[in-house]
């Protein structure tokens, strides 16, 4: 039985852990295998995932800011693969995309990754092969790099959210190429998970502090979520501290890969439950419940803003390089064709080959990257909707600003999501070194031709 004096013993214990951690002498193996997993209710078989460590969501990974993540993955699956670690301002070589920064990972063999964590916050990892199957079927998990100096609460809750297609016989709907999906909305799945389940449910007291720590590691769902029983404030957006903690007033829209940070106080009753809502067409959902124990109704004042991340700062916007990256095609966009492997090809040409969308008239990868740019340049790129959906754009390598109607910043963000007609502005400094790629996280969309990338020079 855990009493409070072993969970005091334990978490002593935690609070040591990121100092051995710097001990570590081998690197952590992360195996990529086939596992099973009961995701739908109890008269159903489990069903067939893959996962790296056997569970969905995979293992999770944390680690002390300033650490170093020294991972083995080893491919025992049947298929090639390669890991992203979603948000961590990296080094090139680690990122993970195979054919830009790494060769895919053959089935039966490793790779090491090395790399250091300069920032806290809340990440994320991802197969970046063949995604949009690889992360349907679970490869993927939280990665969380804690603050030396982190808010005081009594639970620190990482909740990842999903849907997942699955058929009647709770397999998952291996349709990953479905035209349908590629050319709308993307692959949506009929049931939503969070942390793998159902029906999370967990425990609080009244008045109990929390950090949850939200994850979107759908393929395509935007979640809009809300909190029943809890009152609290958005701390960090996509792993990075807000300057000022903002109170959580309306829904909160989650796009695939974004991550929120909330700290909530639970202030539902002892009996009654506090809730975080999934808010659909239909209604709203529980999409995890907490029972509420007695605890006390006194409230606390709000919390501090998180520590700051390493800054980089945006340079003067007036003399930023400026590029336009504009959306085309899809259903109802359209677009009358787009340039494929070198050729310049129509709707018809392109579908046949599973593409459906273009960035700046090109469908896949470009040869030359959108941008060419000096370390440390200032950049600024117009990102025109010209579809009929929605889009979370994400770059990798650097966290950007939204440069807002009014010429302010936005937060930090590395995943805007960007709506159909809409044209929204980012900036960033290209303080890191490499080739990054930059595209739609609707994986679906990537695949069917939402992808570009752009260089920093060393
Ligand atoms: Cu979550 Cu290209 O990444
Ligand atoms: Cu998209």
């Amino acid at each position: 039985m855990l009493t409070r004096r072993t969970f005091l013993a334990t978490s002593s214990a935690a609070a040591l852990a990121p100092a051995l951690g710097h001990a570590r002498a081998a690197p952590q193996v992360l195996v990529a295998a086939p596992s099973r997993q009961q995701i739908a209710p109890a008269a159903y078989a489990p069903t067939d995932i893959w996962s790296i460590g056997g569970t969905l969501p995979g293992t999770p990974l944390r680690f002390a800011q300033g650490e170093r993540a020294q991972l083995t993955v080893q491919n025992d699956l049947p298929q090639a693969t390669s890991l992203h670690w979603h948000g961590i301002r990296i080094e090139n070589a680690m990122d993970g995309v195979p054919g830009l920064t790494q060769d895919p990972i053959p089935a039966g063999a490793t790779f090491d990754y090395d790399f250091a964590l300069p920032d806290a916050g809340t990440y994320w990892y991802h197969s970046h092969a063949q995604a949009v199957e690889q992360v349907e079927r679970g490869l993927y998990g939280a990665l969380i790099v804690a603050e030396a100096d982190a808010p005081e609460v009594e639970a620190d809750e990482v909740l990842v959210l999903d849907d997942i297609r699955l058929t009647q016989t709770a397999a998952i709907s291996a349709d990953f190429d479905a035209p349908h999906d590629a050319s709308h909305a993307g692959r949506y799945g009929n049931v939503v998970l969070t942390n793998g389940q159902m029906d999370l449910r967990k425990r609080a007291a009244q008045g109990d502090r929390m950090r949850l720590r939200l994850i979107n590691a759908a393929n395509a769902r935007i979640f809009q979520l809300a909190v029943q029983g809890m009152e609290g404030w958005i701390v960090a957006l996509d792993g990075m501290p807000l300057a000022a903690p903002q109170p959580l007033t309306e829904a909160i829209l989650l796009a695939p890969a974004q991550r929120v940070d909330l700290i909530v106080d639970v202030v539902a009753e002892a009996g009654e439950e506090a809730v975080l809502v999934s808010i659909e067409r239909d209604g709203g959902y529980a999409q995890a419940v907490w029972d509420v124990a007695p605890g006390t109704a006194a409230r606390r004042p709000a919390p501090a803003a998180l520590p700051p991340n390493p800054d980089h700062p945006i340079g003067d916007l007036a003399k930023a390089r400026r590029f336009d990256l504009r959306m085309e095609g899809g259903a109802m966009g359209g677009m009358r064709g787009a340039m494929l492997n070198g050729v310049q090809s129509g709707m018809r040409q392109m579908a046949q080959r599973g593409m459906f969308w273009a960035l700046n008239g090109v469908a896949g990868r470009p040869e030359d990257p959108l941008a060419d740019l000096a370390l440390g340049e200032t950049a600024v790129i117009d990102m025109i909707n010209d579809t009929a959906f929605p889009h979370a754009m994400h770059l990798h390598g650097m966290h950007f600003s939204e440069v807002r109607p009014d010429g302010t910043l936005g937060p930090l963000r590395d995943t805007l999501l960007v709506n159909r007609a809409e044209t929204r502005r980012i900036a960033f400094n290209a303080h890191n070194s490499g080739d990054w790629l930059m595209h739609c996280h609707m994986l679906s969309h990537h695949a069917a031709g939402m992808g570009t990338w752009l260089r920093v020079n060393a």
